[in-house]
């Protein structure tokens, strides 16, 4: 039987329950049947969530740049593998065929290799998005570097953060980006990153917006003479299946973002099997995802599921609101885009305005829409399926993470029936448990726990980069032998989920994690504040906003209050990034505590959402004129 491709909803019925009673033979003729292994594996799978260890495909041995690119070649080496679409719609589009990206990225491998980067080795990318970005990923994989991407939207201070963590020994990055009206001097923030990190050697540069940059001697060059003069030719690292491809940071609910290492033989049969199913994917389709792939999304379903299909898949460098809110339906128009894959804050930014942006193209190509990030919103749903999809295109909302590496909950289009919010059924392979608070198992339908997930798939995340200790605790601690994702959830009736968000101290905005605690650290040194909280409340674009309870060491009023809203904000700008920023911050003469000290976040998170007809269990409140007065001066 191919379990590969799922076409009606028994069939899923049937595959699922095959990959739950046996997953070692399921994932085992899935990774017969459709890769390229240089050895065979010599076990399915060894896992244990207790130390935890997980290993899938033991022994065997493949280069994933040979699953994406080469073995495309007699079949589809003129096709479009990557089609870029740049920021300014009146520069044209860039056709890479997989013959000329098999070239291009032998050449990247080869430079690489001559700048003394080998096997195991970490290179930080920091790029946006144009083909180079794509080009440096894959070259890494073919000489069995590790790619270590950092969204080109982190400031210097996150990126020498990161860089340091991995000790990175080089630096991929461009002179400057476009981003809408806006360019962005990337170089001179890597430049002030790399004042402190003593591991990089050497820096690539690509030009894209031809900005004048500085140059270190010795350090510094650019990118594209050293790629004119490399072979086309370069053998592919062979890996062990279990070798890391990659580290990806994702923001922790404590202190430093965590280096999720994701490994090869797995991440590969994993990301190649659920885009196949999950975008219901044809030869001929023109996929795109908008997301960037400074984020899992981009590396899962831009990059490495795409290619593994031979599919063809777009890289778009630009926003969704330049030159105007039709941007990305003019690009559907242009480039007969059949699966469009996005977020929920586009769609909601995007509602906002005239639907005139929407009807003004041809949408008619499109066959699957999706959703990726946070939770969609029913009205969200509704204007996307209504106004993009024509209620012809089924949405699938699919729920994971970066530590997944792949989508673990999702419809399959034309299979499951979809119901707006919820990410429906399990993907074969994934076995989903709610859990109560103490520990056990919560059966039945019209329920709802902590999410948690019992048993391995083959491209979750190994360990947290230079920290297994953290990479236990975090995910494996919560509840013994299960791995804890930090959401909540309910079943349905029919055995269907629905995402209810983060249980943790994680907040997501736009679609990007935010820990609270390292924005609250950054605040905190600032010389006036004493204290910081952090909480997110809903917003109609974000999803979520920050909003910041600050006490300061002296109060001062006024202007003074107006002036450090903006410092704070600026030196959260400086730290993590502009996506950090806090919506409201309101000056407090104390935080709420439990008598043992604890923030009572709980209070401030109804405070900011309005919502303080209730508070709930206040009895351990410490200070209870604090609450009084927090509300009574709520921004
Ligand atoms: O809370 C869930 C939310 O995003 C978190 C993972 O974020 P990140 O690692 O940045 O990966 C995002 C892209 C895969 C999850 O723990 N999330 C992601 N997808 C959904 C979602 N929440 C609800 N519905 C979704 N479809």
């Amino acid at each position: 039987m191919s379990n590969y491709h799922i076409k009606h909803l028994e069939e899923y019925y049937k595959v699922y329950r095959k990959s739950v009673r046996e997953p070692e033979n399921f994932w085992e003729e899935i990774a017969e049947e459709h890769f390229v292994w240089r050895k065979r594996w010599n076990k399915v799978l060894s896992w244990d969530f207790k130390t935890p260890e997980v290993k899938w495909y033991e022994g065997a041995q493949l280069n994933i740049t040979e699953n994406c690119i080469d073995r495309h070649l007699f079949t589809k080496g003129n096709k479009t593998a990557i089609l870029f679409e740049p920021n300014d719609p009146s520069e044209e589009a860039e056709h890479i065929s997989y013959r000329q990206l098999y070239e291009r990225v032998n050449q990247f491998a080869n430079v690489l290799k001559a700048k003394g980067i080998g096997k195991g080795d970490r290179v930080c990318i920091y790029l946006p998005m144009i083909p180079e970005l794509a080009i440096s990923v894959l070259a890494c994989a073919r000489i069995g570097a590790i790619h270590s991407v950092v969204f080109a939207g982190f400031s210097a201070t996150a990126l020498s953060t990161r860089i340091n963590d991995s000790d990175c020994k080089m630096v991929i990055t461009s002179d400057g980006s476009f981003r809408g009206a806006k360019t962005i001097d990337l170089k001179g923030i890597v430049d002030e990153a790399l004042e402190d990190c003593a591991s990089v050697e050497s820096v690539l540069v690509a030009k894209r917006i031809q900005s004048d940059v500085s140059m270190k001697e010795g350090r510094d060059q650019w990118l594209q003479p050293l790629l004119d003069d490399a072979s086309k030719e370069c053998a592919p690292e062979i890996m062990d299946s279990e070798d890391p491809l990659f580290i990806l940071y994702t923001s922790g609910s404590t202190g430093m973002p965590k280096g999720m290492v994701h490994t090869t033989g797995g991440y590969m049969v994993y990301t190649a099997y659920t885009f196949k199913n999950v975008f219901n994917y044809k030869q001929d389709d023109i996929y795109w995802c908008t997301a960037d792939i400074g984020w899992i999304t981009g590396h899962s379903y831009i990059v490495y599921g795409p290619l593994a299909n031979g599919a063809t898949t777009v890289m778009f460098e630009g926003v969704p609101s330049h030159p105007d809110y039709g941007r990305f339906w003019e690009v559907v128009e242009k480039h007969k885009v059949t699966q469009f894959y996005t977020a929920p804050t586009a769609i909601r930014a995007l509602a906002k305005e005239k639907l005139e942006y929407v009807d003004r193209y041809d949408l008619s190509s499109l066959k699957v829409l999706g959703s990726v990030g946070e939770p969609i919103n029913e009205e969200a749903w509704h204007w996307y399926n209504d106004n993009v999809g024509k209620k012809q295109s089924p949405i699938v909302d699919t729920w994971w993470q970066t530590e997944t590496g792949g989508i673990m909950l999702s419809p399959i289009p034309y299979v499951t029936p979809t119901i707006p919010t919820y990410a429906t059924l399990p993907l074969p392979g994934i076995q989903p448990a709610l859990m109560d608070e103490n520990g056990n198992e919560i059966d039945g339908k019209q329920v709802d726990g902590r999410l948690c997930i019992k048993f391995p798939w083959p491209s979750m995340a190994r360990t947290i980069w230079g920290n297994h200790q953290r990479y236990k605790e975090t995910y494996f601690s919560a509840f013994e032998d299960m791995y804890f994702t930090g959401d909540g959830a309910l079943r349905d009736t029919v055995g269907y989920y629905r995402i209810t968000g983060r249980v943790d101290d994680v907040i997501i905005v736009s679609g990007h994690n935010l820990g609270t605690a390292p924005i609250e650290d950054v605040i905190n040194e600032h010389p006036a504040v004493a204290e910081s909280a952090i909480v997110g409340f809903p917003h109609d674009v974000k999803g979520n906003a920050l909003y910041g309870y600050v006490t300061l060491k002296e109060t001062g009023e006024g202007r003074m209050h107006d002036n450090l809203r903006k410092e704070i904000n600026q030196i959260i700008t400086e730290h993590i990034g502009p996506i950090a920023k806090l919506d409201k911050i309101q000056f407090t003469s104390g935080l709420p505590k439990t008598r043992s000290g604890k923030i009572m976040r709980r209070i401030l998170r109804k405070i900011a959402s309005n919502d303080t007809s209730n508070l709930g269990d206040t009895s351990t409140l410490l200070n209870p004129e604090v609450v009084q007065e927090i509300m009574e001066n709520v921004k």
